[in-house]
This record gives C-alpha cells, sequence and structure tokens, in this order.
C-alpha cells in the first residue's frame, strides 16, 4: 500500500508523527544555550549558577588543562584523522593510558571517543550469546545498550541487592557470567555495595565490571581487591566528569585490554581522541592526583555536605552501607514529572539552574531534581541553593501524594530481560521495560 501523501511523504510524515508523540506526552527536550566557562554563565540571556554539570572539581576550566589543551592543538593539530590502528597514536594517547593505569592500579588501559563507547566496547567483546550479563536495574543507558549490542543472555538485579544478586549466580553455575554495576548511581547518586559485589563475582567465578563515571567521592576499591589473582576486574571510567575532558576509558589485565584493541569496535571503526582532549584528561589526571586535587576532593566533599538532606545517613531507606556523603549527586525526588517541572523553573527564576529529571530516564513517580555540586561553586552559590531547595524537601518528604497515576510498583512485580539473542534468560523480579532506560 502506498503512502497517502505519495512515497516521497512517507519518512517525513514518520518522523513528524513521532514528534507530535513527544509533544503530546509531554516530553518534548531541546537543549539550551549556556554561554559559560565553569558554574557561572548566561542561560537565554540571564545571569543563572548552574548546578547541573558532572564537572565536579571544575577541572573543565582549570588553567592548566586549558593550557594543555591548547599546546596539544598547537603542536598535533585539531583531530587525529581516523581510528588510531589505521593513523597510529599520537604520544598523548598512550601518555593518558599509562597515567590511567597507574591511577587505577592496572596493568594497562585504553580510551573510547566516550564513555558510552567504553561501557559499549567492554559488554559487546567479554559478552555475547553464551554469556550471562548480571545488571543492577538503575545502571547507565550505556550498560542497557552494551547489553543488548553484546547479546548477552542479560538479567537484572534489584537496586545494590546482592541478596538478589547472590541468588541469580546461584542458579547457574557453569555459564561464564559478567557482573555490571555503576559504582555511584547517576540519577540517584547512591553507591553500590562494591565489596561484597567483587566478593560474589571472586566466588563464582564472575568477571566484575564497574562502571565508576561518578566515582568522584568513592566508593574506593581496597589494594586486596585490586591484586586479588581470583577476581577478574574491568574498571570503566570517563574522560568528561571528573576530568573535565571528553573520553572514556577501560582499564583492566594486558590481556583484556589488548583483546578491547583487537575486537571493541566501538574503538576500532572510530576516530581517536582529538590530541586536545587527550591532553586536557592527562593534565586533569596530574591535577587530581597532586595536593591540589586532594583539596579539590576535600571541597567538594564539604559542599556536599551542606546539600545533602540530614537524613541521607547510613540507615536512611536505600542508603543502608553507604559512606555519606556518597556523592556530588543528590536527587530531590518530586513524584509526578509536573512538580519537578515546576520545582525546576521556580529554582531558574531564583538563578539556579537545576535540572527536572523525567521518565524515560528516571521511572515513573519518581520525577526529580538532579543537583550536582561541583568544587567550583563558591560558598554563597551553595548557601542560596540550600535556602531554595528546603521548601523542595519538604515536599520531596510526602512525595508519594505527587506520585504519577501511570506508576507501577517501581521493583518487584514482572520479568524483564534485553533479551536481544532470543536466549531465554534468568527471570528476575523487576517491572518490564526496567531494561528501556535513556539514562
Ligand atoms: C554511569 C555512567 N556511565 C557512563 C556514562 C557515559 O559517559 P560519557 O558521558 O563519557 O559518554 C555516563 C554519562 O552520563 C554515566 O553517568
Amino acid at each position: 500500500m502506498t503512502h497517502p501523501g505519495g512515497p516521497s511523504r512517507l519518512w517525513p510524515d514518520r518522523v513528524r508523527a513521532r514528534l507530535d508523540d513527544v509533544v503530546e506526552g509531554g516530553r518534548w527536550r531541546a537543549p539550551r544555550e549556556f554561554d559559560a566557562r565553569g558554574p557561572v554563565g548566561l542561560l537565554d540571556g540571564e545571569t543563572v549558577v548552574s548546578f547541573a554539570s558532572n564537572d565536579y572539581l571544575g577541572l573543565s576550566a582549570h588553567p592548566t588543562v586549558i593550557a594543555a589543551a591548547g599546546a596539544a592543538l598547537e603542536r598535533w593539530g585539531a583531530g587525529t584523522g581516523a581510528s588510531r590502528l589505521v593513523t597510529g597514536s599520537r604520544p598523548v594517547h598512550s601518555a593518558l593510558e599509562r597515567a590511567l593505569a597507574r591511577w587505577k592500579g592496572t596493568d594497562a588501559a585504553v580510551c573510547f571517543p566516550t564513555g558510552f563507547a567504553a561501557n559499549l566496547g567492554a559488554l559487546s567483546v567479554l559478552g555475547g550469546p553464551g554469556v550471562r550479563v548480571l545488571s543492577d536495574e538503575l545502571n547507565h543507558a550505556s550498560i542497557i545498550d552494551g547489553c543488548r549490542l553484546s547479546r548477552s543472555m542479560a538479567s537484572i538485579y534489584r537496586h545494590r541487592d546482592t541478596a538478589h544478586l547472590c541468588a541469580i549466580l546461584e542458579a547457574d553455575a557453569t555459564t561464564p557470567t559478567i557482573v555490571v554495576t555503576d559504582t555511584v548511581f547517576s540519577m540517584d547518586g547512591d553507591a553500590a555495595p562494591v565489596a561484597e559485589i567483587a566478593d560474589l563475582c571472586r566466588r563464582h567465578g564472575a568477571l566484575l565490571l564497574l562502571d565508576e563515571a561518578h566515582a568522584v567521592l568513592g566508593p574506593h576499591l581496597s589494594p586486596d581487591l585490586l591484586t586479588d589473582p581470583d577476581l577478574t576486574l574491568v574498571r570503566m571510567g570517563t574522560l568528561s566528569k571528573t576530568l573535565g575532558s571528553l573520553g572514556g576509558f577501560l582499564a583492566a589485565s594486558e590481556d583484556v585490554i589488548h583483546l578491547m584493541v583487537n575486537q571493541a569496535r566501538p574503538y576500532i571503526f572510530t576516530t581517536g581522541l582529538t590530541p586536545a582532549d587527550t591532553a586536557a584528561a592527562l593534565a586533569a589526571l596530574e591535577v587530581l592526583r597532586s595536593p591540589e586535587g586532594d583539596a579539590l576532593v576535600r571541597r567538594l566533599s564539604d559542599l556536599v555536605a551542606r546539600v545533602a538532606p540530614p537524613g541521607r545517613d547510613a540507615d536512611a531507606a536505600g542508603w543502608a552501607g553507604v559512606t555519606v556523603p556518597a556523592s556530588p549527586i543528590i536527587p530531590v525526588i518530586l513524584g509526578t514529572e509536573q512538580a519537578a517541572l515546576e520545582a525546576s523553573a521556580a529554582l531558574l527564576a531564583a538563578g539556579l539552574w537545576v535540572p527536572a529529571i523525567r521518565p524515560p530516564t528516571v521511572p515513573a513517580g519518581t520525577s526529580r531534581l538532579r543537583v550536582t555540586v561541583s568544587a567550583a561553586h563558591s560558598d554563597d552559590q551553595v548557601a542560596l541553593l540550600v535556602a531554595a531547595l528546603a521548601p523542595l524537601r519538604q515536599r520531596e518528604a510526602g512525595t508519594d501524594a505527587n506520585v504519577d497515576a501511570d506508576a507501577g510498583p517501581l521493583r518487584g512485580s514482572a520479568s524483564d530481560s534485553t533479551g536481544g539473542s532470543g536466549t531465554a534468560p534468568t527471570r528476575v523480579g523487576v517491572p518490564d521495560g526496567a531494561l528501556i532506560r535513556s539514562h
């Protein structure tokens, strides 16, 4: 059957209809123009302070980092021209990879164009139709997509629930298994029980893939874990958050890294990181690992403690076992999309940019403000934020009344899997669609 408007209208009409759905669903988004270096800048002509960025230590605007990027641009030019396997690496690529491996306590490291690509690379190379991937239900979108791409048998375990993870591990002792978790969850800011998960992996011979994209304040891995001969550990990180640049990396044994270089399509079939981004990340890492970096981390920790709610302690629901403060990501959960959007707009009117995060990024009924604090914020900026958040915190306490009408139970209801391979996965108790969150 031909399209009513003729074949030439088929695709424009499909695209238009999809966009109309987005608008009708109240989910229209577009990036705003923020003219800024650091947290303060002009948003639509108004000066605002941003609490939206993952530039946790303010290193994107550090003079040494900017100078290193400038010098690399001068020396090697803007781009690398092709894949590193085709045109070669610049010396700064290898220097950064050596520095990343030293930082993470591994034999070797390899960079990817983004953190997203690093997760795709890790899971697509290590996973596969004969491999199980066990993934926390709140893992990042790049992990979800990596599971799909790998065509592994993916199962989701309940958020931070090691008993659930253990039960899934025990259900199958023979299939090669990967356990993957964010160490700090990007929309909730809570931390994975890394030591317990590592212990389970060691006992069951599972490979542990840790996404440490937001781990600026921890959790830090114990030295025993890094040298444990019975644990296969792959540490994923990004250059774009704490290090203020762009790119991602995997740090692991030499064999794992060689396998990535030889088989990871997001490494092989893409142009190498730009010299400027690479040099910026290397300079930022040097700052981070200096006394100045220690001071920045302490400053960040101090500011987070001022903003994090008083109830965010080890006994609060959902926070058991988390070192406080766990991270610079502080959610204020308001329930409905409308409540989150209105709160974000009210803060903006007061000169504070705190994004509203809504489905599909977070489950329905948990729309929220996502506050991120940076060492680059001043005391006054943080004090303003704390005052502005106070009334919202009271509303957060009564979130149940705000829950979206269409919000299903968040956990423990139905079953889900990525199902990419068509192979029957282990069925675990999380809702359908848990793997189609976009962040
Ligand atoms: C947990 C997590 N992993 C991976 C990524 C992807 O990193 P990148 O932004 O470098 O692609 C993000 C980005 O937000 C993230 O939050």
